[in-house]
């Protein structure tokens, strides 16, 4: 069947739509040895050799979905000019080519997805999908109300406010708080420069919730398979927008023995 060649490629789990639409654009996919660089093109795995970068296209495999507890110190990306660990290299078993869903920092650890399926990966990254991403941050010193308001109000950043997030105080500690900040977008090093902007610095920033999957008990480094009830409800919920979250996680180390208030929804 025709199908156009963004889109065959992203199915291939080469990767994500819009990346695919670069590959094109950048003269880098061929069909049946000629280089195609209009974006309507439509082409038949099937029958048409198809080629990224002079490899040819696999289109058949198993669809792996992954989630890794990603510790500090990968880079999310499949290559790094500075030779630095790849969170690829954790998944030394997986014979599939994976590749991320979106990004965590080199200094952020927590949950990562990874696929070869390009057309899931692609819905839940889609801004208008609105996949809800929970991060807990330990902050240096203490955390004011105010200042968890202002980052569930939203905060200015060079490019724009950033839209309403759901925030809570997790731990009150002695030396440093822990908040959690439920965040839709997924601008570049967003819950980092949120802080910042609120004067708050990071001290630690781990990702426990993606959607609706949790972290679990994954120690850092380690990766499972997800079920197919798993990827479907994450599906599920990319299209019915965000829910409430009812799923987040409530460790055992919440407390709020100051009083304050410790959870602000601006929704
Ligand atoms: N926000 C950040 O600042 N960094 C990440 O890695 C993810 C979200």
């Amino acid at each position: 069947m025709q199908e156009r060649l963004q889109k065959i490629i992203s199915a291939a789990g080469i990767t994500s739509r819009r990346a695919s639409e670069e590959l094109i654009l950048n003269g880098r996919v061929t069909v049946n040895g000629a280089v195609v660089t209009e974006l309507g093109t439509k082409a038949d795995p099937a029958m048409d050799l198809i080629t990224v970068d002079g490899k040819p296209l696999q289109v058949s495999g198993q669809r792996v979905y992954i989630l890794l507890n990603k510790p500090t110190g990968y880079i999310t990306a499949l290559k790094d000019s500075r030779e630095r660990a790849l969170v690829t290299d954790l998944l030394k078993d997986v014979p599939e080519r994976v590749y991320p869903v979106g990004r965590l920092d080199y200094n952020t650890e927590g949950l990562l997805l990874l696929t070869n399926d390009g057309e899931w990966a692609n819905r839940l990254m889609h801004p208008r999908h609105e996949v809800e991403k929970e991060y807990f941050v330990r902050v240096r010193g203490k955390v004011s109300e105010q200042q968890l308001k202002r980052l569930a109000e939203g905060v200015e950043l060079a490019e724009g406010k950033t839209a309403p997030a759901v925030v809570r105080l997790v731990k009150d500690g002695e030396q440093n708080d822990w908040i959690s900040i439920a965040i839709h977008e997924g601008r570049n090093r967003q819950v980092r420069r949120m802080c910042e902007a609120v004067s708050l610095s990071v001290v630690r920033l781990r990702r426990v919730r993606y959607g609706s999957l949790s972290m679990g008990t994954l120690k850092p480094g380690e990766f499972r398979y997800l079920s197919e009830a798993e990827v479907n409800a994450l599906a599920g919920k990319v299209t019915s927008s965000t829910a409430p979250s009812s799923t987040t996680p409530r460790t055992t180390r919440t407390k709020n023995p100051s009083g304050r208030p410790p959870h602000f929804r601006c929704r």
